[in-house]
């Protein structure tokens, strides 16, 4: 739906009258956890039918006014991407694989019914924001600014059909550990009583009705002292499709790592795309294909399971120690991150952060 005009769409920067202090920035940048804190600006671009993307902007990051009409607190027609730019040892700035993400959103976007948004202004987006807020990246080790696009349907308009208007916007969160914790292996919840997303849904684009959905079942795995819950497959309740916001990554003993393959329940990460690469890399054989519940109790009760670990931007790579279910509790390995999730953990970090060759071309200079 976008035309060709759209891709030369040049950002106006609005003033900002009221900037957040010094002090009060370098306090909220100390430990910022993840999603609590936001940097001050904002991108916004308006797209309507017959005149396509329009009016692209970078400004003060502030309240919208929506009319209560508007479509997508109704139908929940909206998207959105998450990324990370990071400051190099060289104290550069740089995204990981932005155009991953630019692809992805249109994916989504055509799943959603909504207009897809040329890759290029994507990043563009991105980039006129990073640079508008070097300032607020967070001193911590390890931290990020996360920057979360997204789009949703802004007509006022109260029949079910693809909106006639929609906005997209970028805002930024400096970003430290996704998990409180800062765990080194999380616990996760098996659920049986709800499934994430079904064949012919919208388990494969990222939109937030999915993240709603999980939000009773990860409430239950929190209950049971969890910190994720894990779903398994609509058709058999058997299968093991992902937590929700990470994929997962199954370690063996003989050198091969399982991951669910991608058949449009699932996220297509880019987090998990990477790794699958980077492990190839390490000469591991990786299979893509479905892995059983039951096979993952009996894999790390004989010890044919070495690790298990999940990934996702926020969360990066992490350990799963521990796995609980209506049947009982198994651990997997020490119970604690094993050597290949630290491996390609600290790969992974490396490249991103700069202080690891890059060979791969992911990673985009700010
Ligand atoms: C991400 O890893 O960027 C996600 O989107 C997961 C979650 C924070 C929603």
């Amino acid at each position: 739906m976008a035309t060709a005009a759209d891709s030369k769409l040049t950002f106006t920067r609005l003033p900002h009258p009221a900037p957040v202090p010094e002090d009060a920035r370098e306090q909220a940048l100390a430990d910022p956890g993840f999603g609590t804190v936001f940097s001050d600006h904002m991108v916004v671009i308006d797209w309507d039918e017959g005149t396509g993307w329009h009016d692209a902007r970078i400004g003060p990051r502030e309240p919208l006014a929506l009319d209560p009409a508007t479509a997508v607190l109704h139908y929940a027609q909206e998207i959105f991407e998450g990324l990370k730019a990071y400051r190099l040892a060289d104290g550069s700035m740089a995204l990981f694989r932005p155009e991953e993400n630019a692809r992805r959103f249109n994916q989504s976007a055509r799943r959603l019914a909504m207009p897809e948004l040329p890759e290029e202004t994507f990043i563009a987006a991105c980039l006129e924001l990073v640079k508008t807020d070097r300032d607020w990246f967070p001193s911590l080790a390890g931290g990020s600014l996360y920057l979360r696009p997204f789009m949703f349907a802004s007509e006022p308009f109260l029949g079910v059909r693809p909106a006639k208007q929609y906005k997209f916007l970028v805002i930024a969160s400096p970003a430290g550990n996704y998990f409180k914790s800062g765990a080194p292996a999380v616990s996760i919840w098996v659920s049986s009583d709800y499934t994430r997303a079904a064949p012919g849904g919208t388990g494969a684009a990222k939109c937030g009705g999915n993240y709603a959905a999980s939000l009773v079942p990860q409430a239950e795995a929190i209950e049971r002292g969890h910190d994720q819950v894990v779903f398994l497959d609509a058709a058999e309740h058997k299968w093991i499709e992902e937590l929700g916001g990470m994929n997962l990554f199954f370690v063996m003993d003989d050198g091969t790592i399982i991951t669910p393959p991608l058949g449009g329940t699932i996220l297509p990460g880019i987090t998990r795309n990477s790794l699958i690469t980077l492990a190839r890399e390490e000469g591991l054989t990786i299979r893509e294909e479905r892995y059983s519940i039951d096979q993952w109790r009996d894999d790390a009760a004989s010890g044919r399971l070495l690790e298990t670990f999940a990934c996702g931007t926020a969360a990066v790579v992490t350990a799963v120690g521990r796995v609980a279910s209506r049947d009982g509790e198994f651990t997997i390995g020490s119970g604690g991150p094993g050597q290949l999730t630290t491996k390609l953990r600290e790969k992974l970090v490396g490249i991103q952060r700069g202080t690891v060759e890059d060979t791969h071309g992911w990673v985009q200079r700010v």
